[in-house]
């Protein structure tokens, strides 16, 4: 089997509900990360291994990565689109995107998966196994909320046990999930049945581990799941204290150009503060995402924080950890916001923090 493979589908057309409401006005892969689209820094790794053609398969809100892509020429890539008639689940996006594939193994990516992962190891450990598909595996420590996958000692997979009680467990064994980041060679591709809706996960790895040509690349690179608000707020923590290898740069905080931040404003602790946005004089923030062209008035205070962009944060107004607020949403002067709490998009809450009811 060859080892050389140039081509990745990118799985990105899923809701995104979790990260809701910020999702409700761009697909996830287009939530920005640092100082780029989210899906830009897969993208990025997929070209530092040599992979320069990636076809998306969209479903929620295609415009965006279209628009803000086109056919991938600006960023040295060859980009192609399909998008679901209806959703078609992870296997059913992948079989839509055959028209645009060149036959041989293929790279899939889930579109919200940040990782550092060396493609070039998993390619060779695909080829020396003679694997049809091969999933990339990371440990967790705990995997009673997940799917574990087990191995059998030459990596093939044993079988799948999903949310496992403590007495499916075997002493010492090591706690691997699917990381979301697969190789599929055709003849994995040509289980997927088309036009209906589809799971690589539970429909397609169960019937090739079956077969015993589906193996684990087990790896403790840096993974990052982004689709809970605390995970993609980790995430930019992540890649500014250099966790994670990208090409965003490093350092205490990133402050995107034709923002003005006050001079005796305090912007630190690996916040990141969008273009275009104004922190106000003697405001504080900190461990935050704070969208584009956000108004942070003078005296606030956020802290641990997600605002979505054009945010209008009034005078003296606190807002902490574990807050989301969509995206033009105004919060009054004072108003104190902490905990589980999501604005919605253009909500306006006042002085009392009321007005986020219908928050999500
Ligand atoms: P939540 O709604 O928050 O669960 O997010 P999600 O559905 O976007 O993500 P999930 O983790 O369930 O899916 C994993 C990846 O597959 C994500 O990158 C999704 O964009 C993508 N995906 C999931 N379902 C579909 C689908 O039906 N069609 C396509 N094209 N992509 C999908």
């Amino acid at each position: 089997m060859s080892r050389h493979v140039t081509q990745a589908v990118v799985l990105v057309g899923g809701e995104g509900r979790r990260l809701r409401p910020l999702t409700d006005t761009r697909p996830k892969p287009m939530m920005p990360l640092v100082d780029r689209p989210f899906v830009e820094h897969q993208l990025d790794h997929l070209r530092r291994f040599g992979v320069h053609d990636v076809v998306f398969s969209c479903g929620y809100r295609p415009d965006a990565l279209e628009a803000h892509f086109g056919d991938g020429a600006g960023i040295g890539m060859r980009i192609g689109y399909v998008v679901d008639p209806e959703p078609l689940g992870t296997a059913g996006a992948v079989r839509n995107a055959e028209p645009l594939l060149h036959g041989g193994d293929v790279l899939v990516l889930n579109g919200d998966i940040l990782t550092d992962l060396d493609l070039d190891a998993l390619l060779q450990a695909h080829a020396a196994s003679g694997a049809t598909a091969t999933i990339v595996l990371t440990p967790v420590d705990d995997p009673s909320a997940y799917g574990l996958v087990r191995l059998r000692v030459d990596r093939a997979v044993e079988e799948f046990l999903e949310k496992p009680t403590p007495d499916q467990l075997r002493p010492g064994e090591p706690f691997l999930i699917n990381a979301g980041t697969y190789l599929l060679g055709d003849a994995a591709r040509a289980l997927i049945p088309e036009g209906v809706s589809c799971s690589i996960e539970r429909d397609i790895f169960p019937r090739l581990a079956e077969q015993g040509v589906l193996y684990g690349f087990p790896s403790d690179a840096y993974w990052r799941d982004i689709g809970t608000p605390a995970s993609y707020l980790d995430a930019h923590l992540d890649v500014l204290s250099g966790r994670v290898a990208t090409a965003a740069p490093a350092g205490e905080v990133h402050v995107a150009p034709g923002t003005v931040v006050a001079p005796d404003a305090e912007v630190g602790d690996l916040a990141t503060v969008g273009a275009d946005a104004q922190i106000g004089p003697g405001s504080v923030v900190v461990r935050s995402v704070v969208g584009t062209a956000c108004r942070v008035g003078a005296g606030a205070q956020v802290r641990g924080a997600i605002l979505g962009a054009g945010v209008v944060v009034g005078a003296g107004a606190r807002i902490g950890p574990g807050v989301v607020v969509g995206d033009g949403a105004e919060i009054a002067p004072g108003a104190v916001l902490e905990g589980d709490v999501r604005v919605p998009t253009n909500g306006v809450v006042d002085a009392a923090g009321e007005g986020v009811a219908g928050a999500r």
